[in-house]
């Protein structure tokens, strides 16, 4: 076997020099969009439904976006829509009912950022009034809204629906999946998955009359509680690793910390098993902050260590060859390959000049060349992984660009949390349609991993 050390620095940026970095990876991850009636140029029309906090962030960022254009703003709040209208700057015409808005001729798409009860309600009549939808995540809160959504986008198939999960526009976890896919880690059977907080959750509330309106996370009624609003980006990212949705689901919650007249949980465990033993763990607590959020991504050859942000790599010092080559794949200096196993190294190449790197710095930006190598691009965040995901569906309608998070996605990413939530409430493990015990159990048996 070629030793890490026999490669020298000459051969590895021989190797270097054939990386293929320039192209984007956009073009890989989705089926291509559907053009719309629109002429292509032009900004897409739009209204936004639910300007509160979220919307009011995905407003800032589309009023640096000359690809949208938005012309109606609704919400029930005034103080909020009065808020939306402000950031958005273009004085659109201002709704307290949706669907006033929907009757309009003259608009092509509708963003939705309400509380979690009113998705699927809000998609199904956007879509039946013509118009293209962004949603925020989760896409929707009941089982059987995932057919009402599905049946209402077959009537419309010209229509493009994207979910508001973020991280699938954000390049470092393009570039992440691309080392996951392209085999930088070796065989994954282990993501990893927290959402730590420290506080309550809880939203000042001006007078009580309002606090399930404000409060809506809190009451069963509207909200998914910490699996829809936290879990929902991490399980896409484990989806989104392994290629598949879970088999399974078991997990386990409860009001056990925050005793203030909430409904839905303060801490929340959930282990998802995924086909061939694959599993996911997600841990949220609302009592200690110390881990903060991040996904973990573990191989036999490596570790990824990813937030928003910022993405660290880990190289297993015992790494097998699982590629089936016979060969070592690391073609850094040892120096590097120490550095990779113990302090890991930034999967994203830094600004600055050779002249002013440090030793470990350009040993660092070897291993980056490594991966580039692979045909795994390195690039920098070009954009706050918001303003593209909103760029990307503004694109999508007018230019009919791919389509970066379709409802396949919110669909698996909505059955994670429903299961999830299904499996606190009843404490059995919940399993997916068609992947009922018996058939996972008997597949088991034939391939003799569990006894009977
Ligand atoms: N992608 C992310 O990282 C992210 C982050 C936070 C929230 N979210 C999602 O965004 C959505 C909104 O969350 P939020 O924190 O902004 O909640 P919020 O309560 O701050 O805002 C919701 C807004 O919807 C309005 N609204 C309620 N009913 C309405 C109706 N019938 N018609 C029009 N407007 C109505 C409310 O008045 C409020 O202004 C949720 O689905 C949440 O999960 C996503």
């Amino acid at each position: 076997m070629e030793k890490e050390q026999d490669v020298t620095r000459r051969e590895f940026l021989k190797t270097a020099a054939t990386t293929v970095a320039a192209a984007s990876s956009l073009a890989s991850l989705a089926a291509p969009g559907i053009l719309s009636a629109q002429t292509s140029g032009n900004p897409v029309r739009f209204g936004f439904i639910g300007s509160g906090t979220e919307g009011c962030t995905l407003l800032k960022f589309l009023a640096t976006q000359p690809e949208g254009h938005c012309m109606g703003m609704c919400d029930i709040y005034p103080p909020n829509l009065k808020k939306g209208v402000e950031t958005i700057g273009t004085n659109p015409d201002t709704y307290f009912d949706y669907r006033k808005m929907l009757e309009r001729k003259d608009m092509d798409a509708v963003m939705i950022a309400t509380p979690l009860n009113l998705h699927a309600e809000m998609i199904v009549d956007s879509l039946n009034a013509g118009k293209h939808v962004f949603v925020e995540k989760t896409m929707y809160f009941k089982e059987e809204e995932g057919d009402q959504i599905r049946k209402a986008m077959a009537d419309h198939p010209k229509l493009v629906l994207q979910v508001g999960l973020q991280r699938r526009s954000s390049l470092l976890y393009q570039v992440a999946m691309e080392m996951v896919h392209k085999g930088a880690l070796g065989k994954i059977m282990f993501v990893r998955a927290q959402w730590h907080r420290n506080n309550n959750w809880r939203r000042p509330v001006p007078d009580p009359k309002l606090e399930r309106q404000i409060n809506w996370r809190m009451y069963k009624e509207y909200s998914g509680g910490l699996l829809a609003e936290l879990a929902s980006h991490q399980t896409d990212i484990a989806n989104w690793a392994f290629g598949s949705e879970p088999l399974s689901v078991y997990a386990t919650g409860g009001i056990d910390y925050w005793k203030d007249g909430r409904e839905t949980c303060d801490n929340v465990e959930a282990i998802y098993e995924y086909s061939d033993g694959r599993k996911m763990t997600w841990s949220s607590i609302l009592y200690n902050a110390h881990l903060d959020f991040n996904e973990q991504i573990l191989g036999d050859q490596g570790s990824l260590i990813i937030t928003l942000g910022k993405g660290m790599y880990y190289r297993e010092t015992v790494a097998k060859v699982s590629s089936g080559k016979g060969k070592e794949n690391w073609m850094a200096g040892a120096t590097v390959t120490a550095a990779a196993a113990e302090e890991g190294v930034p999967i994203f190449p830094e600004r600055g000049a050779a002249s002013e790197l440090s030793f470990l710095d350009r040993e660092t930006r070897y291993a980056k060349h490594w991966l580039a190598g692979m045909g795994i691009y390195n690039y920098e965040e070009p954009h706050d992984p918001y303003w593209s995901e909103l760029n990307h569906f503004l694109l999508s309608v007018r230019d009919g660009k791919p389509n970066i998070a379709p409802f396949a996605v919110g669909e698996s990413d909505a059955k994670g949390v429903i299961y999830g939530n299904r499996s606190i409430e009843t404490g059995q493990r919940v399993y997916w349609p068609g992947a009922g015990p018996q058939k996972e159990h008997s597949k088991e048996l034939k391939k003799g991993v569990r006894k009977a």
